[in-house]
């Protein structure tokens, strides 16, 4: 029982800030057109992690153009800007973004 415990609580703690970034995506609107796995308005956040992967400047430039808005990297449909995120938020979402598996 107290095994079963520990694990739960580890468990847990490694899901967690997930969890929490999976929520502030939520109340940022984001998953409006964003899923973590299937494209739907704008690309899939696996699909994002997997282009940026190994690119050191990955976090800065995706949290500027969460801000900013853009286009023409995934299609002929751009982003809007994302005035409710402030800067540290983006770069929270940023890097939860390249996580994502
Ligand atoms: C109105 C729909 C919409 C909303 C809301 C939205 N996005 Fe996007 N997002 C898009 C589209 C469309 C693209 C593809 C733009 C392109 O091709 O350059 C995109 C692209 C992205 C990218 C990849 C950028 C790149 O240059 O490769 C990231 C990361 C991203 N969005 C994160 C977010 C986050 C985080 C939020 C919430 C704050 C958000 N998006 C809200 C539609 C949206």
């Amino acid at each position: 029982m107290k095994r079963t415990l520990i694990t739960l609580a580890m468990t847990l703690s490694v899901a967690a800030p997930a969890m929490a970034d999976l929520a502030l995506a939520t109340s940022k609107n984001c998953m409006a057109c964003h899923a973590v796995d299937k494209k739907l308005v704008g690309p899939s956040y696996k699909d994002v992690a997997a282009k940026y992967a190994g690119q050191k400047d990955a976090v800065d430039k995706l949290a500027a153009k969460i801000i900013k808005g853009g286009a023409g990297v995934w299609g002929p449909v751009p982003m809007p800007a994302n005035a409710q995120v402030n800067d540290a938020d983006a770069k929270k979402l940023a890097a939860w973004v390249m996580t994502i598996k």
